[in-house]
């Protein structure tokens, strides 16, 4: 007869990962699970801008492969506040009774996003719309896994990556290497910084997987979420070859000044720095998201 003294799988470092690819804005949504335990990555609220409507289809289909596998939901985690698409984390955070963290730098960009829509005194830029803010080399915990924070700012002054086992959750920090690197002209990016997170990306143990935040395949190719650190630096095409810190800012900036903004900038913004949760209805029941005049973008 035999005894299961041992445990019968390893202790989470190597979890699974299933990737969510968000079709409409080129985000991946990612569930990281061991065991019964699993940690939800970026989720997508569903947002269509001529119409105004928003759903919960893509967040639907998280849900149902965390209940198919009767998995519990730990945490729900933000790499940063996206400005390109909706975040679906209040929404799972209510279905699946899980904490949501992101940045602790979130309390900058709320700052200037509270300022720019011109939020009245209900609306705290301090973080309380989190249940925690993250710093650089906080851990926490999801059953026998556990989630290492490493601070990646640069694109925005929020950015992580997120360390589970042998998985590394990069955020916008890089892209797949043939489309390089993330934007640094929002309000706080800062390409030197991006550059010294990128370097800290490229020092994890070399079998270390790394999964995009993002993919803008070019023609021909399917998305692909995962990729390896010697292939970002054998290949990226802005940080690759061993590119010097000048030689990147240069470039990043050069680039940056040719970018619009994202489509969806203003309604993400809106509702990411509120941890997902839309404002609440006007008197008639209707909600509203606010559209500042004349200030993204470049002069005409
Ligand atoms: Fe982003």
């Amino acid at each position: 007869m035999h005894r299961h003294t041992s445990k019968a799988t390893t202790d989470g470092d190597r979890p699974r990962v299933k990737a969510f690819f968000h079709q409409d804005s080129s985000t991946f949504t990612y569930v990281v699970h061991h065991a019964d335990s699993a940690v939800i990555i970026d989720p997508v609220l569903d947002y269509d801008a001529p119409s105004a409507r928003t759903s919960t289809t893509s967040a639907d289909a998280v849900i149902a492969y965390i209940r198919d596998r009767k998995l519990r939901a730990a945490w729900i985690l933000e790499t940063h506040a996206h400005a390109d698409h909706l975040s679906a984390g209040s929404y799972l955070r209510s279905t699946l009774g899980a904490p949501m963290a992101i940045g602790a730098g979130i309390v900058q960009i709320q700052k200037h996003f509270k300022s720019l829509f011109n939020l009245g005194d209900d609306f705290v830029p301090d973080g309380r719309q989190f249940d925690r803010l993250l710093q650089d080399g906080d851990d926490l915990v999801a059953g026998e896994m556990s989630v290492r924070v490493l601070a990646t700012p640069g694109h925005t002054q929020d950015g992580l990556t997120y360390l589970i086992g042998d998985a590394a959750f990069v955020g916008d920090t890089v892209f797949a290497p043939e489309t390089g690197t993330a934007r640094c002209d929002f309000p706080g990016g800062d390409p030197a910084r991006l550059y010294h997170s990128i370097q800290k990306i490229f020092a994890l143990p070399a079998h270390t997987r790394l999964f995009l935040c993002h993919d803008y395949p070019p023609p021909g190719r399917s998305e692909a979420a995962q990729c390896s650190i010697a292939a970002q630096r054998e290949g990226n095409v802005h940080v690759g070859h061993n590119t010097m810190e000048a030689e990147f800012i240069a470039l990043r900036r050069a680039r940056d000044a040719t970018l619009p903004p994202p489509r969806l900038i203003l309604p993400a913004l809106q509702v990411n720095i509120q941890g997902g949760r839309l404002p609440l209805p006007a008197e008639n029941g209707i909600t509203y998201l606010k559209l500042p005049l004349n200030q993204m973008g470049p002069k005409a």
